[in-house]
């Protein structure tokens, strides 16, 4: 099978599937990286690689800037995502693209389905959302979109790592506690991708770590890890925040645990609990 991977290897989740192909994959990955918001250059990439597969891990990430740089944001998120489905039909190459739970609003704390009604309340959620649909219109059939959410990595920026930095300098952190999610280290995310690609999977997909945890929860178990682990010489205060003392440009749902069931039956993989996939990261920052 022959993989189209976009994005850089300073991305959490590409850098994560480089680590964990499957040995009979034959990886392509453009030097120096396509640029996938160049409609024409996706389009001469995809005929010349010719691909079985694309996983798309390319993505404006930054939910705050968003706010304020939307076009930047739709480009990635939306028009490059119409352009690599258009080049994916064209040639027949199955295409794996990843999204958000930021596409779903405010809801009751009921874990999310994947066709549960979608209403994002952030610039990047609805970017994201808009990709979403371009994805599920041109090739309904021969793609795959797996939502996630709370992605970190032992590689590139993210809320462990900032914790841990944090926690060493100042002893104390304050945290929002009642934002409800679940954290996701991207080399589980990855794993289900490449399953995804095996199994040439289509439709709507929930991946994250198994569980659910308030932001204050995974700082406590971040710094309970750390300590265990010596990445901490000594206990840091972890104390709660409500969502309004703790003001960001973008607004976050307060609830958006994915449901899993529907994704492990149809990969045939099971997720780990978050808090076990946080020890198996933290362990390669030691
Ligand atoms: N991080 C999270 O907490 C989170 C939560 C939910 C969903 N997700 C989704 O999970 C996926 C992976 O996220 P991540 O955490 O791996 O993101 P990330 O670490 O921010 O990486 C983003 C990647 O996109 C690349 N990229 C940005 N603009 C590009 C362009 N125009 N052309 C080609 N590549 C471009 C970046 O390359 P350069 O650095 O070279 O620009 C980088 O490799 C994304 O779809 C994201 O929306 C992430």
């Amino acid at each position: 099978m022959k993989v189209l991977l976009t994005g850089s290897d300073r991305g959490q989740l590409h850098w994560e599937l480089l680590r964990s192909k499957p040995e009979d994959v034959e990886l392509i990955v453009p030097e120096p990286r396509l640029d996938i918001t160049d409609e024409s250059a996706v389009a001469d990439c995809v005929r010349d690689k010719s691909p079985d597969v694309i996983i798309n891990a390319a993505a404006y990430t930054a939910v705050d800037k968003a706010e304020t740089d939307s076009d930047n944001a739709f480009a990635v998120n939306e028009h490059a995502v119409e352009y690599l489905a258009g080049a994916a039909k064209t040639h027949r190459a199955h295409l794996i693209h990843v999204s958000t739970d930021f596409v779903f609003g405010e809801c009751k704390a009921t874990p999310l389905l994947p066709d549960s009604p979608v209403d994002p309340v952030s610039v990047y959620g609805k970017s994201k959302l808009a990709g979403e649909q371009k994805l599920r219109t041109i090739l309904p059939d021969d793609s795959l979109l797996v939502r996630t959410a709370w992605v970190y990595s032992s590689h590139g920026n993210n809320f462990v790592k900032t914790m841990l930095r944090l926690m060493k300098e100042r002893g104390e952190v304050g945290v929002i506690a009642d934002q409800i999610g679940t954290p996701t280290w991207a080399n589980s995310l990855a794993r289900a991708l490449w399953q995804g690609a095996v199994k040439r999977a289509t439709g709507v997909m929930h991946w994250t770590d198994a569980g659910a945890a308030s932001w204050y929860d995974f700082a406590q178990a971040i710094m309970e890890e750390g300590l265990a682990l010596g990445l901490l010489d000594k206990p840091a205060t972890v104390n709660p925040l409500r969502t309004d003392q703790y003001p960001t440009p973008a607004a976050r749902p307060s609830y958006s645990v994915l449901e899993l069931t529907s994704t492990w039956d149809a990969l045939d993989l099971q997720a780990a609990h978050w808090r076990v996939e946080l020890r198996n990261m933290m362990r390669e920052l030691t």
